[in-house]
């Protein structure tokens, strides 16, 4: 299939152009480059052995968006565009609001334009709020998401959810993913944040490397088994994977689907911290600090639906995942800046 990958320079959707060129598909990536630099597209391009057609180009710009899909002709749309630092989008909500939500109104008018019309959807395990029972299945009723970030996911979701419905020969597929870590086995690409890190794995690689001084676990007191929080990590190959599962079922023309992509298994920060360690052989430095504000206790997630209806169940564990994440990290100290 020919797949428009839009945001496919940054760390979700460089693996998946990776997946894709490798089961055969043609991979053609849309980025403006907002949180990505134009070095993964070689980089895809050196492990695959592939071409890739690269636009840069944002989403706002629609009539850019429209010669684009004008000239590619694509049978499906793999939507991982968007900025999602939580924190961030608290501060500037009318950014979040404006690149998310309209960067993907005016996709979806554009693939009306052009017929396209199969989309797989990037959307997190945010939008089921504090959940009321953990595993996570996707029945569970959304939630409140604290932060706008968190709403523009939801909001997309209800978007997709009424344009299928109002025209059936949309098939939309929802992935909500947990928590991404890892990185390619070659180390070529992985998750190059800007600044300092906020999720726990770009923080642990970076005191690692030594451009971090230490590590602050963020609460202690949680109704956990060691008082820190409980996730479910999955490797960024297994969700890469997940995609090209989901192309099978969109191809068959399923509606609109939803799917939850994680291990099924929860880990606390301070077995990550030990997995890590007994991954890579260093020791983390940390301390304990107040619980970060939004953080829930606990959630993970039940992977059945994903492996009963689209034959995909997550295969790397959470040594393979620190092993992953700090190969990328040793051989990229500055992440694509080197
Ligand atoms: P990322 O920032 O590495 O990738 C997103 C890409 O989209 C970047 O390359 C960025 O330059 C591009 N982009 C942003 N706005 C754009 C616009 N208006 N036009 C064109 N390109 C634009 O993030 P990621 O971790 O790869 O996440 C991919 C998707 O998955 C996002 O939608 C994210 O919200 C979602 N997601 C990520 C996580 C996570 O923890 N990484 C969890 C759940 C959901
Ligand atoms: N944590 C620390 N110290 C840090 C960073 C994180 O102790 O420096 C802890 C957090 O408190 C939490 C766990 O590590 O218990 C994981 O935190 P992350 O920031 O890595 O991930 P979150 O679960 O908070 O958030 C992630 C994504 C969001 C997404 C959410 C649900 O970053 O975009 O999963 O899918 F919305």
């Amino acid at each position: 299939m020919r797949i428009i990958v839009t945001g496919g320079a940054g760390f979700i959707g460089s693996h998946t152009a990776v997946e894709l060129l490798d089961k055969g598909h043609e991979a053609i990536i849309i980025d403006n480059l907002s949180n990505s630099s134009e070095k993964a597209i070689d980089r895809i391009e050196k492990i695959t052995g592939k071409k890739v057609r690269f636009y840069k180009e944002d989403l706002c710009n629609k009539d850019g968006l429209l010669s684009i899909f004008e000239r590619e002709k694509a049978d499906c749309v793999i939507h991982f565009a968007g900025l999602k630092a939580v924190g961030e989008s608290v501060k500037l909500p009318y950014k979040y609001y404006y690149n998310n939500i309209v960067g993907t109104l005016n996709l979806i008018d554009v693939m009306n334009k052009c017929g396209v019309k199969n989309i797989i959807f990037s959307s997190s395990a945010t939008v089921y709020g504090t959940p009321s029972v953990v595993p996570i299945t996707e029945e569970c009723p959304k939630g409140i998401c604290t932060n706008p970030y968190g709403q523009t996911k939801s909001m997309i979701e209800q978007i997709l959810t009424d344009v299928q419905k109002a025209d059936r020969s949309f098939n939309v597929v929802l992935l909500r993913y947990f928590n991404p870590i890892g990185a390619h086995p070659s180390g070529l690409i992985g998750e190059n944040p800007n600044g300092i890190p906020n999720n726990l794995m770009p923080f642990i690689t970076q005191v690692a490397i030594g451009r971090l001084s230490e590590l602050g676990v963020f609460g202690n007191d949680y109704d956990t088994p060691d008082g820190t929080g409980v996730r479910d990590y999955i490797h960024v190959m297994d969700l890469a994977s997940a995609h090209v599962h989901a192309l099978k079922k969109i191809a068959d023309g399923s509606g609109i689907s939803i799917y939850n992509l994680g291990t099924g298994k929860g880990y606390s920060v301070l077995e990550v911290i030990k997995s890590f360690e007994q991954a890579t052989g260093i020791k983390i430095p940390y301390s304990f600090r107040p619980r970060r504000e939004g953080d829930i206790a606990t959630c993970y997630a039940s992977a059945k639906k994903a492996k009963e209806e689209l034959g995909w169940e997550a295969k790397y564990d959470i040594i393979d995942m620190c092993r992953d994440s700090w190969n990328f990290q040793r051989l990229n100290p500055n992440g694509y800046d080197d």
